[in-house]
């Protein structure tokens, strides 16, 4: 039976119940003494009277190298980091065209779980994060890489880069984090800071499509009557998204919108107004009914 407008969620995305006796069934069952900086993070996410802002979010998942893990994909360990950064890194690499000598951004970074296995590849790397903690996790992560460097950002959109300095930019993961008003200024500054012939590539959750919806409808219902922290998740449509880039200036070159994730990849024209050469994309979406990370 459908549930009445304003009843209580009894059930978590996870599956528990919301329950005393359900909390305690899911601190056993995951073992939530073993993280418990993530047990408490959950707790307080929901009690905490003065919720946290986006940098106090990511900051205090970036307390503990397991947390940052989890929180940037779903990581349980570091070995799962490099290994579906490696993959990601690849992927963007084949369908971006990146080439050696290119200078890369890397929006919202987290540890540089794909940075760090994209930077050997590239002339130089640069991960721009709201959460200088993040930012610390990645540095030390790449200490063995010379061409990385790290700026602090306000998450209002603005960057602080001059005109015209990247090959290519890319934003995994992170704007399904941020509100609408917030992904289009880091379009709108994306583009001005691509070289002519530049490309972006940007992904978020995609409300069009089965998997994409499902997660949305669990998602409303699991805070359905509850406040949803500020990181929660964010859809959008194709339509929404080649607006953006096109308002930006960019020039879309696809949109793909068959998986669970819509993942826009737009250019920068070059002066002649000519574009630039895509990849191969196929590897880019996820395979049906899954994302990327739980293979
Ligand atoms: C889910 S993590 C993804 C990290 C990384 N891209 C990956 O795929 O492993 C989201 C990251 O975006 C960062 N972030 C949140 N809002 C942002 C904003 N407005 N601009 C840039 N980064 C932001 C967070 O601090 C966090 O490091």
């Amino acid at each position: 039976m459908e549930r009445r407008r304003g009843e209580k969620q009894l059930r978590s995305l996870n599956g528990y119940e919301r329950t005393a006796r359900g909390l305690i069934e899911r601190f056993m069952t995951e073992e939530l003494w073993r993280r418990p900086r993530y047990a408490w993070h959950r707790f307080w996410g929901d009690v905490n009277p003065f919720p946290r802002t986006m940098r106090q979010v990511w900051d205090f998942a970036a307390g503990d190298a397991d947390y940052a893990a989890h929180m940037v994909n779903g990581s349980p360990d570091e070995a799962t980091l490099q290994r579906t950064g490696t993959k990601m890194a690849e992927r963007l690499i084949t369908a971006l065209a990146i080439e050696p000598d290119h200078c890369v951004l890397d929006l919202g970074p987290g540890v540089a779980r794909v940075g760090r296995e994209m930077a050997p590849h590239i002339r130089r790397w640069v991960g721009a994060d709201v959460s200088r903690k993040m930012l610390d996790r990645a540095a030390e992560r790449m200490r063995h890489l010379p061409n990385a460097t790290f700026a602090h950002i306000s998450g209002d959109g603005d960057l602080p880069f001059p005109d015209e300095i990247f090959d290519r930019a890319y934003a995994h993961l992170v704007f399904f984090h941020i509100d609408k008003q917030e992904m289009w200024a880091s379009i709108r500054e994306i583009a001005r800071c691509l070289k002519p012939g530049g490309i972006l590539y940007g992904d978020t959750w995609n409300l069009q499509n089965e998997d994409g919806w499902q997660r949305w409808l669990a998602e409303v219902e699991h805070y359905r009557g509850r406040r949803r922290p500020v990181h929660h998740n964010r859809w959008s449509t194709e339509a929404e998204m080649r607006t953006f880039a096109e308002r930006a200036g960019l020039v879309t070159l696809a949109c793909l919108h068959d998986s669970c994730w819509l993942q826009l990849i737009a250019a920068r024209p070059f002066a002649d107004g000519s574009l630039p050469t895509l990849g191969d994309l196929s590897t880019l979406p996820p395979p049906a009914g899954s994302w990327y990370y739980n293979d």
